[in-house]
């Protein structure tokens, strides 16, 4: 089963550059840059033993201070390209790689050092590796909405290199509705959108609806408890919008992978997708969460390339590369 998966041709929507980062890379990128090695480093016996922290809030408090490293457009660049050759080695074609501007220039890293960085590195793996690779902006949603209008306003001048905008980081009481102005002017702009909608949030069900029916997003991101509200399936099926499920992300920041859920998903007909989101701090790229769902679930040969059929599908790349790959 590992060698089908691994063989599989794939496609990526969800996954955060800033969660690719491996240990030996921040480490790396420390000493290049002259400044102190994160203690989320320092305190691990080698850099391959992976990072360590149990949920979502010592996740993030490991998360954000790594960023320190991140200074210039090459690291930038390093970045993408170790995440886009690890892609290509595990035989993703098209991939759609989430930024977070307001976690750098909040530091004092420009934008432009960001999304310059990161392009660059996009255009030479195409060229290089022959893998397809788009980026999306988005917005800190524990941040104001204001800000978020800002670096929108700001992105303008890079509108070509960016295919959609999207909202992470913490949910709780940062609903979709915040960054209704936001969204629509994203919209005006011609991009597309995407939301997260965490794994059993206080509000899930009210944050899916909002995503949906307020702001008019194109695909949730996790959105799994979805399956508790029929008419929300019923929605999200009828207009074939997809859900970036990731499930080794799931068995981390909660007691359960839902991979019963994502299945029942799958098999009532929603555009169900799996991805990796932070994979080097989860310990799990697109292989790894797919062998997840070959072990611990029912899930037959057949439904898993129907996953990436998926994937494929409400990809953001026109109709006429779609079809070079399906
Ligand atoms: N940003 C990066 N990883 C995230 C996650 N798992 N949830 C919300 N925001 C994130
Ligand atoms: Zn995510």
């Amino acid at each position: 089963m590992e060698e089908y998966i691994a063989a599989m041709p794939k496609a990526e929507l969800h996954v955060h550059i800033e969660g690719t980062i491996e240990p030996a890379l921040v480490q790396q990128l420390a000493i290049r840059n002259n400044i102190p090695i994160p203690s989320s480093i320092s305190s691990l016996a080698d850099t391959s033993s992976g990072y360590s922290f149990h949920d979502l809030t010592s996740f993030l408090a490991v998360y954000y201070p790594n960023m320190a490293v991140l200074l210039t457009s090459q690291d930038f660049f390093d970045l993408a390209y170790a995440y886009l050759t690890k892609a290509h080695s595990q035989n993703i074609l098209h991939t759609e790689i989430f930024f977070d501007p307001q976690a750098h220039t909040s530091r004092g890293v420009s934008f432009s050092t960001v999304v310059t960085g990161l392009r660059e590195a996009i255009v030479q793996a195409e060229r290089e590796l022959g893998v397809s690779a788009s980026l999306i902006m988005c917005f800190l949603r524990d941040m104001d909405a204001q800000s978020a209008m800002d670096t929108l306003i700001e992105a303008l001048q890079y509108k070509d290199w960016i295919v959609g905008v999207g909202l992470d980081s913490d949910e709780r009481d940062n609903p979709p509705s915040k960054f209704s102005d936001v969204f629509a002017r994203a919209k005006q702009e011609g991009w597309l959108v995407t939301c997260h909608c965490d794994i059993d949030q206080k509000d899930s069900i009210e944050h899916i609806r909002q995503a949906l029916e307020e702001i008019g997003v194109n695909r949730i991101d996790h959105g799994t408890n979805i399956v508790e509200d029929k008419r929300l399936v019923q929605m999200v099926r009828e207009k074939g919008i997809g859900l970036t499920c990731c499930p080794v992300s799931n068995s981390v920041v909660t007691e359960d992978f839902k991979g019963k859920e994502i299945l029942e998903l799958l098999r009532a007909g929603v555009k169900v997708t799996i991805n990796s989101d932070d994979p080097a701090y989860f310990r799990g790229y697109v292989n790894e969460n797919l062998i997840k769902m070959a072990t611990d679930t029912d899930i037959s040969r057949e439904e898993l390339l129907i996953l990436q059929r998926n994937a494929f599908d409400i990809s953001w790349i026109s109709e006429e590369k779609k079809k070079g790959f399906l």
